[in-house]
């Protein structure tokens, strides 16, 4: 596969072109294991997602004129990208996160604007550049959103909202509720469903820290997502239980997290993928109903193998 191969996939009225050209060209070290990934028969359904991605990207932003909504993208990507690397090389020698404190975390990153804006913008677009976040996009729609019922839906965390715009389109009776800590996570996940389209009566994102408890709500929530958040918090059981006390006995969990993974907001080591499903079915009293385990593939000596895993869950 290679940058002239996507290309001639991409559909003429498509504009994603510069996009790609930034991300394949531009940053081709970054984008390698992803061009490694993709074969001529995924382009179709890989180049929907990015244009999707840009598209409401975007018009989440209409005042910014397109070269530098590109380049923000890109610093984005970036800024995940290197920190990640960074950090893990780091993580490889010491066999600890860095970032131990959530407060200071909040000061450092959540409630920093600077951070935020780049965080956001880099973690939207690994969906489509890092191969393990396109395969868990796509596994959450076919494993998930495919086979839960539909209804009231919570999610924490949203961030850039994106599993957020899937669940609303996944099934228009769906409704929405979002509890994001961060305030300029609230403002980004509203931008992109605003800019999607989505009818506002539908949904709701709220800043809130769930460790302090869930937003009462009339009815009990039917899907909840807690993607790529329990390795941020000290005790992530005090989410999930307040989740799971807010559920019925149907009611379908969406979980990520990262074993050995490390990044700015990192605290709760999970050191094996055993452990991500002890603390699931021990600490929070949910049944594992479905998963996958994508190993992280990279040239370092690690002592413990490291992932990206989901889990769909149901209360036990
Ligand atoms: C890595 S992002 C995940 C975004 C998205 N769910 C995904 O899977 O790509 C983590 C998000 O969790 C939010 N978060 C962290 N601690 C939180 C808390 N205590 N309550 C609510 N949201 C929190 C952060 O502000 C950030 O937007």
């Amino acid at each position: 596969m290679t940058f002239d191969d996507i290309m001639a996939a991409l559909p003429a009225d498509a504009t994603c072109g510069p996009l790609l050209r930034a991300m394949y060209v531009d940053k081709a070290w970054l984008l390698k294991p992803m061009l490694e990934a993709l074969s001529l028969d995924m382009l179709p359904a890989y180049l929907r997602e990015v244009e999707d991605i840009w598209s409401v990207m975007r018009a989440a932003r209409p005042q910014t004129p397109e070269p530098h909504r590109l380049a923000e993208g890109m610093k984005g990507l970036a800024f995940h990208s290197m920190e990640f690397l960074k950090r893990q090389i780091e993580f490889a020698k010491t066999g600890e996160y860095k970032a131990s404190d959530y407060d200071t975390v909040y000061k450092e990153v959540y409630s920093n604007e600077t951070v935020m804006a780049q965080y956001l913008d880099g973690l939207l677009l690994t969906y489509v550049a890092w191969p393990n976040h396109y395969r868990l996009l796509n596994w959450y729609r076919d494993a998930y959103l495919a086979k839960a019922k539909p209804g009231e839906c919570l999610e924490i965390g949203p961030g850039h909202g994106w599993l957020a715009l899937w669940q609303l389109r996944s099934n228009p009776a769906n409704r929405f509720l979002g509890l994001d800590i961060s305030p300029h996570s609230v403002a980004y996940s509203r931008s992109v469903l605003g800019a999607a389209k989505i009818d506002p009566s539908r949904w709701s994102v709220l800043e809130r820290d769930a460790q302090k408890g869930i937003e009462t709500h009339p009815k009990p929530f039917d899907r909840v997502v807690i993607a790529e958040v329990i390795e941020h918090l000290a005790k992530p059981e005090i989410i999930v239980n307040a989740a799971r006390e807010r559920s019925h006995k149907d009611t379908l969990f969406f979980i990520t997290t990262v074993v050995n993974i490390e990044a700015v907001d990192h605290i709760h080591l999970f050191r094996s993928l055993q452990e991500v499903r002890d603390f699931c079915t021990g600490k929070c009293g949910l049944a594992i109903v479905d998963e996958l385990d994508l190993p992280l593939k990279m040239n370092l000596k690690m002592e413990d193998e490291a992932y990206e895993v989901a889990l769909v869950c149901k209360p036990a």
